[in-house]
This record gives C-alpha cells, sequence and structure tokens, in this order.
C-alpha cells in the first residue's frame, strides 16, 4: 500500500508516531532499523516525541540493516557511527541490545552468520524500517541478490557507490563492499515500513509499480509481504498514478 504525504517532515512525524506506537503497545519490541538520508527527519522527529512523552526505551532491541567492509566505529561514514549520532546517543537505550553488523569482523563470513542467526533467535523484527537505493536495493541488497539471502557481504554497485559518495568527503573512498541482512532477514519482519522522499525517488517507486516481483529490483519481494506500507512524499510519488496511493496528512 502507498501512503503518500504533503513533505519529509509529514513523513517523519506519521512514521515516529508509528514506532512510538509500537513502543507503547510492545515495549520490548524488536525493531529493524536504516540509515541513510531518508531516515534522519525520522529519528530526530522520534526523540523529540520519546523525550515528550517521556517512553522507556530501555528494552527495546534494535538490528541494524547493514555496514560497509572496513569502516569501524570511529570512522564518521560508518552506519555504526551514524546510529550513535542520529538516534542512540540521544536516548536510554540499552547499549547490549543495539545489534550492527561488524565491518571490521575478523571472518566477515562467520559473523553474517552469526548476525542473522541472532535476529532469528529474536524472531526477527517487530518492525523493520528501509529506506530503498535509485536502483531498487533495501539494506544493501543489490539487484540479483537471491531472495532467500540471509545476512551476507556484498560488492556494492557503481550506482549505490556514486549515489553514497554524496556523504564522504572529496578525498574518501567509498568502501567497494558491504554487509548487509539478507532479503529473508527482512522479510522475517512482522511489520515493514518502506521510506522514500524526494524526486530522486520517483523512478524507481514507478519501477516498482509497474513490475512483477523480480530479484532484478530487490525491493519488489515486499509485494509478497503480508503487512507493508510504502510511505512517500509527494516528490517521490510524482511518477506513479494517483488511483494505487491514498494521501494522508500528518499523524
Ligand atoms: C544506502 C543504505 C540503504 C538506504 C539507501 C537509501 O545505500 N544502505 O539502507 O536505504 O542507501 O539512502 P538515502 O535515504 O540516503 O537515499
Amino acid at each position: 500500500m502507498f501512503v503518500v504525504f504533503p513533505d519529509t517532515s509529514a513523513v517523519a512525524d506519521y512514521v515516529s508516531a508509528t514506532l512510538v506506537n509500537t513502543i507503547k503497545s510492545k515495549p520490548d519490541a524488536v525493531l529493524g532499523a536504516a540509515t541513510g538520508g531518508t531516515m534522519e527527519p525520522i529519528y530526530a522527529c522520534f526523540i523529540d516525541k520519546v523525550r515528550q512523552q517521556q517512553l522507556d526505551v530501555s528494552r527495546l532491541t534494535f538490528f541494524n540493516l547493514d555496514e560497509y567492509v572496513g569502516l569501524g566505529v570511529d570512522h564518521s561514514q560508518s552506519y555504526a557511527a551514524y546510529m550513535r549520532e542520529h538516534l542512540f546517543r540521544h536516548l536510554s537505550f540499552n547499549a547490549a541490545r543495539l545489534y550492527l553488523p561488524d565491518g571490521q569482523a575478523k571472518s566477515l563470513e562467520e559473523h553474517c552468520r552469526d548476525y542473522s542467526a541472532r535476529m532469528q533467535q529474536h524472531g526477527g523484527t517487530d518492525l523493520q524500517l528501509l529506506g530503498v537505493g535509485s536502483n531498487g536495493h533495501i539494506g544493501f541488497n543489490e539487484p540479483g541478490t537471491a531472495f532467500d539471502s540471509r545476512c551476507h557481504v556484498v560488492e556494492l554497485s557503481e550506482r549505490t557507490r556514486i549515489d553514497n559518495s554524496r556523504f564522504f568527503a572529496e578525498d574518501e573512498i567509498v568502501p567497494a563492499s558491504a554487509i548487509t541482512m539478507g532479503m529473508q532477514d527482512i522479510m522475517d519482519a512482522r511489520e515493514v515500513l518502506l521510506v522514500a522522499t524526494g524526486k530522486n525517488k520517483a523512478p524507481i517507486l514507478a519501477r516498482y509499480f509497474e513490475s512483477e516481483v523480480t530479484e532484478a529490483i530487490p525491493f519488489t519481494i515486499l509485494k509478497k509481504h503480508p503487512r507493508v506500507k510504502i510511505i512517500l512524499d509527494e516528490a517521490a510519488a510524482s511518477l506513479l498514478p494517483a488511483r494505487v496511493f491514498q494521501r494522508a496528512a500528518a499523524a
């Protein structure tokens, strides 16, 4: 289901309210976290709501979607640093319940197996947040990734490295590979919210709508998920026929 909001702040308000409702109904919820520019206003809004409503977040568990291979928590562009800056350092989370793939693990394969196993021990996520790459990737599952994959190491596509270079300094090189939750780890979620904002995402949203379920456009797998919402602003929805989406006001 596509739900379209007037702008990014209305999107952030709605998605953060959904997170808050999840916590209220299940204070020990397992949440799947995403990174990227799309999520920044969402986390900011979530932090405000948690503070205003004085919610206890200490029983929550987080599993992050992905991490660059080779970047540690001290590298400003690692997703560990992103999560610390945009979410984790602002609220009283239990650090032992914040899981991120470790881009510097000694054995990446073993680490991937353990990460996926740990997610399954938790019964998968209650709510998985997703962004989407301009080529349709979710997490770092690039086009062609097997739908039955679990957490694994991926070679990043040229498209993704170019898209993500905007976050890196001019003299920094975007890593060539990453660890990502697999497609099956994502599909184990009880509920999925995919968020896309801005006109750069409009073409891939139109392809999603027109396409059958195919590994060539990874996020088409979501058409098979029983509980998924695709949350868009007007710009990201601009190439979709108006009859297929529902317009919403802020939450
Ligand atoms: C990155 C992340 C994805 C994210 C996507 C979109 O490649 N690995 O998890 O969804 O980019 O990012 P943005 O929100 O910055 O467009």
